[in-house]
C-alpha cells in the first residue's frame, strides 16, 4: 500500500539525566545521561522514540507525495511497519483510519508546526503539579532560592547610563482603586453561593458579545470587552459551575451572543474531583464556585492566520486579556478571581468532550466570594484586600 509521512512533525535529540546510586558507588558523579531521538507529531499525544533508520525514513518521505510500495531500500523498508503502527507514517487506505484521520484534519487546520507540537506536547494529564511543587519545596520564595539561587533583578537594568526622567504620579481615581484591589484569590468561601445576578454579569462582561457584525458575506464578527487577535474572538468559555444560585452544578458552554448557558453532559467524575484534577491539585483554586476554561477554537484563528508563526501567540495573548478582564470585573463586583496555566488540559478536554485538534484549553480562571479567613497566602502587601481578621468590605 502507498504511504506518506504525517504532516506536522519535529525531531528532537533529547538528553535525559537521572540520579543513579550504582554510578555514584562505582566512583562516578551519580548522574546517568541518556540521549534519545524523539519524534513529536502534532496529531499524537506522546513522543515516539525513533532509531537511525526510522529517522532517515521520516526525513526522506514526503508528507504530500505518496511512496509506491517497493521503492524503498531494504533498511528503510524495514522501518515502515513500526512507524505506521505509531502513526508517524500513514497508509493511503488503512484498516483503522483513526490516526490518518487525525493527520488529515490537522493538515486542514493550518497550524504552524512548532506551535502545533508545543501545544499538543505541553498538555498534561493527571499531573499533580501542586503536590510536586510542595514536595520539592518550591511553593515558597525561600524554597525556590535555596534550589535555584536568587532570582534575576525585579527590574531590567538599562545599559545606557542616561539619567531617568521622572513622570507625574496619577491622582487616586476609581480605576486606580480597582487596580490596587485586584489580587489573585486563593481563599474562596465554599459555603456562600454566588448569586445569579453577579454570575450573569461576570459572564456578560468578560465573555459576552457587545455587538455582532455581519460582514455581508455570511461571516459574523463579534465585539467584546477584550481585544482579540484578528478580531476573531476564537476563545470560548467552558464552565464548571459548583455553587451558583439557580444554576444546577455541572458543566456548561457559554454562548456569547445569546448570553446563555448551554448545558453539557454530566462528567464521569464528581465535580469536586474534576475541579481539583483540572487545576493540577491546586486546592486553593478548586473551591471557587465557578471555574472557566479558556478554550480557543483553532480553526477560527488559523482560517485567517494560516501556518502563521504568530497565530498561536495571539491566542495565548487573547487568553491573557480575557483573564485580566475577568479579574477586574470580579474585583469591581467585590468578588475574588484567579487564573492559572498549570492545568491538566487532557482531563479538561475529556470532561468537556473537546477534540484537542479543534479546541484545547490554554488556562483556567475562576471567581466567587472570598472566604472569611486566609488559609493560603495571597499577594496583598498593602492590605488592600485583607485586614488581619478577614477580607475588607467592598
Ligand atoms: C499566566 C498566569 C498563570 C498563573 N498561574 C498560577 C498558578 O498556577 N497558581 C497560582 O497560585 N497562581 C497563579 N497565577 C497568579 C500569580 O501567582 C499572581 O498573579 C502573582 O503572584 C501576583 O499576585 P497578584 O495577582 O495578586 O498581583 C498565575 C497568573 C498568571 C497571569
Amino acid at each position: 500500500m502507498r504511504i506518506r509521512r504525517c504532516a506536522v512533525l519535529l525531531l528532537e535529540p533529547r538528553e535525559e539525566m537521572r540520579f543513579a546510586l550504582e554510578d555514584l558507588l562505582a566512583g562516578g558523579n551519580g548522574l546517568l545521561r541518556t540521549l534519545r531521538w524523539l519524534a513529536l507529531a502534532g496529531h499524537l499525544d506522546a513522543p515516539v522514540e525513533v532509531d537511525a533508520a526510522e529517522r532517515e525514513l521520516l526525513g526522506r518521505a514526503s508528507p504530500s507525495d505518496w511512496l509506491e510500495p517497493g521503492v524503498l531500500p531494504d533498511d528503510l523498508a524495514a522501518a515502515v511497519p513500526r512507524l505506521v503502527a505509531e502513526g508517524l507514517m500513514l497508509e493511503e487506505a488503512p484498516a483503522d483510519p483513526t490516526l490518518s484521520d487525525a493527520d488529515a484534519r490537522l493538515r486542514e487546520l493550518c497550524w504552524w508546526t512548532p506551535s502545533a507540537v508545543a501545544h499538543r506536547h505541553g498538555r498534561w494529564q493527571g499531573v499533580d503539579g501542586a503536590g510536586e511543587s510542595e514536595r520539592a519545596g518550591l511553593l515558597t520564595v525561600e524554597g525556590l532560592e535555596s534550589r535555584f539561587g536568587p532570582p534575576p533583578p525585579h527590574v531590567a537594568a538599562t545599559r545606557t547610563g542616561a539619567a531617568r526622567q521622572p513622570l507625574p504620579r496619577t491622582p487616586d481615581a476609581d480605576f486606580d482603586r480597582l487596580l490596587v484591589r485586584r489580587t489573585t484569590c486563593r481563599n474562596f468561601d465554599t459555603a456562600r453561593p454566588l448569586d445569579h445576578a453577579r454570575f450573569a454579569t461576570m459572564l456578560e462582561r468578560v465573555f459576552g458579545a457587545r455587538a455582532h457584525v455581519d460582514a455581508g458575506t455570511g461571516a459574523t464578527f463579534l465585539k467584546k470587552g477584550s481585544p482579540s487577535g484578528g478580531g476573531l474572538h476564537s476563545t470560548g468559555a467552558y464552565l464548571l459551575v459548583r455553587n451558583v444560585e439557580d444554576v444546577a452544578p455541572g458543566l456548561y458552554h457559554y454562548h456569547p451572543v445569546e448570553h446563555a448557558l448551554e448545558p453539557l453532559p454530566t462528567p464521569a467524575a464528581p465535580l469536586d474531583e474534576l475541579a481539583l484534577l483540572a487545576l493540577s491539585g491546586q486546592h486553593w483554586f478548586a473551591d471557587a464556585p465557578v471555574l472557566v476554561a479558556l478554550v480557543p477554537r483553532f480553526a477560527r484563528s488559523y482560517w485567517k492566520y494560516r501556518h502563521h508563526p504568530k497565530a498561536y501567540r495571539a491566542l495565548v495573548l487573547d487568553a491573557g486579556h480575557l483573564s485580566q478582564t475577568l479579574y477586574l470585573s470580579a474585583t469591581e463586583l467585590g468578588l475574588g478571581a484567579f487564573v492559572t496555566s498549570a492545568i491538566n488540559e487532557i482531563d479538561i478536554e475529556q470532561a468537556f468532550g473537546l477534540d484537542p485538534l479543534e479546541e484545547s484549553p490554554l488556562a483556567v480562571c475562576g471567581f466567587g466570594w472570598r472566604a472569611g479567613r486566609m488559609e493560603t497566602a495571597e499577594f496583598d502587601p498593602a492590605g488592600e484586600v485583607w485586614e488581619v481578621a478577614g477580607p475588607r468590605a467592598g
